[in-house]
């Protein structure tokens, strides 16, 4: 199995109800190692890029506007096969379906506010984790 580094967001409806620690417990938990973290206000632009992949889908407003709500936190997590594992911890996109013990079930209040992001492969890992980081933040 591979080291691999993967993105992960603390999107603001877990930032307002104080779950940082409680995330990041999961996280760490689960062999994921945070080696870079800081809380921003994301803008509007930034969170428009972001998420241009999904430019066309109907939620696409409603999303943009819900990530600059309030603060995030943006993290490299690390770890073996650190892409799959995060999402696995995260639980699916959907709280509804998200398996029992994992973060949006637990945390998620709808499938928009789903508490967390996670990349969905190493190289959009990378392209996310150059957005927000440069190489001298990251401590491995
Ligand atoms: P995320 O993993 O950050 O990637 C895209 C986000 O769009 C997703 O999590 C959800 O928060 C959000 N979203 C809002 N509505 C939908 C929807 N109907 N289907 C998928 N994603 C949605």
């Amino acid at each position: 199995m591979a080291i691999e580094r993967t993105f992960s967001i603390i999107k603001p409806d877990a930032t307002k109800r104080n779950l940082t620690g409680a995330i990041n417990a999961r996280l760490e938990e689960n062999g994921l190692r945070i080696v870079a973290q800081k809380r921003i206000q994301m803008t509007e632009t930034q969170a428009k890029k972001f998420y241009e992949v999904h430019a066309a889908r109907p939620f696409y407003g409603e999303l943009v506007s819900f990530m600059i709500s309030g603060p995030v936190v943006v993290q490299v997590l690390e770890g073996e096969n650190a892409v799959l594992k995060n999402r696995e911890i995260m639980g699916a996109t959907n709280p509804n379906d998200a398996a029992a013990g994992t973060i949006r079930k637990d945390f998620a209040e709808s499938i928009e506010a789903n508490s967390v992001h996670g990349s969905d492969s190493l190289e959009n890992a990378a392209i996310e984790i150059a957005y927000f980081f440069s190489g001298t933040e990251i401590i491995g």
